[in-house]
């Protein structure tokens, strides 16, 4: 059968990356200065949310999005570094076993980045949590520009433009491979709700959280 343009990532799940990659940017170019700090909070708590999010849709939303479809056991996952290494590409749809792997560290990483900004706002352990945090954000950093280069890499190696697939949500496949539900209002909500708590944080009305 001939494969065509499908759809793979649903709404939510573009939305949860553009904004995150919106909130962690925003988050590395505020850090520094105190005239920009409720910027820093806004930005970093708002970039938690979306990780938050996207746990909860990692078990409900749609096929590609759930990580049962991504995460895989230790077996497969060598299994998949060995095909690389020998060129084989990856013949599922969704995430690859190894780029899935820097995916969830990011997540992870940017939740810790979250508890420990919080931890020095309210200036636990004195210096320590100050220390961690931005170690912790310069990791991320250096995740997040692996995952750019392999994003581009691999885009090049399977010629398919994987960055524009996270943004139409579409990819080379079969028919029935597609998902049927683009789920938009969800994605919607989730906008709503990355905004409401940008705003908030923002606006100094969760005090708790920031001071
Ligand atoms: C993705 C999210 C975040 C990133 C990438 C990030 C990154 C950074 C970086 C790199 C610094 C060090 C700035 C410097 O002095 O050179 C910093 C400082 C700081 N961040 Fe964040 N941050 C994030 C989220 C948060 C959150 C949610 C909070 C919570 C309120 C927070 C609170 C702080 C505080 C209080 C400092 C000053 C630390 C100190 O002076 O020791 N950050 N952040
Ligand atoms: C702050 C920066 C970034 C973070 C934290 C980040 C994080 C993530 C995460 C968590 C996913 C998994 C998406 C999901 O299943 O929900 C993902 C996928 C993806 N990201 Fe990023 N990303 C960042 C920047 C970028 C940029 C700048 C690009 C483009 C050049 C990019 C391209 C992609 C692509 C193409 C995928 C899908 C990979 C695939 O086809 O399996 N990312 N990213």
């Amino acid at each position: 059968m001939p494969v065509k343009s499908i759809l793979v990532w649903d709404f939510p799940v573009r939305v949860f990356h553009w904004l995150l990659v919106i909130s962690f940017a925003g988050a590395w170019l505020t850090s520094e200065g105190e005239s920009q700090q409720m910027l820093h909070y806004a930005f970093g708590y708002s970039a938690c949310a979306l990780v938050l999010f996207r746990i909860v849709w990692g078990v409900i939303g749609t096929r590609y999005a759930r990580f049962s479809e991504f995460i895989k056991g230790p077996t497969e996952t060598m299994h998949h570094i060995k095909a690389l290494l020998t060129g084989k590409q990856y013949p599922g749809l969704g995430h690859n076993p190894v780029g899935a792997l820097v995916m969830i560290s990011l997540m992870i990483l940017i939740l810790l980045i979250g508890l420990t900004g919080y931890w020095t706002v309210k200036e636990y352990l004195g210096d320590l949590m100050g220390g961690a945090h931005e170690a912790i954000s310069s990791l991320a950093l250096a995740f997040v520009v692996a995952h750019v280069t392999a994003a581009i890499v691999m885009s090049f190696w399977q010629k398919e433009n994987l960055v524009s697939s996270m943004l139409t949500g579409k990819k080379q496949g079969l028919p029935e491979q597609a998902i049927r539900y683009p789920q938009y209002i969800v994605g919607l909500l989730l906008m709503l709700a990355w905004a409401y708590c940008f705003y908030m944080v923002f606006g100094g009305n969760w005090p708790s959280l920031t001071s």
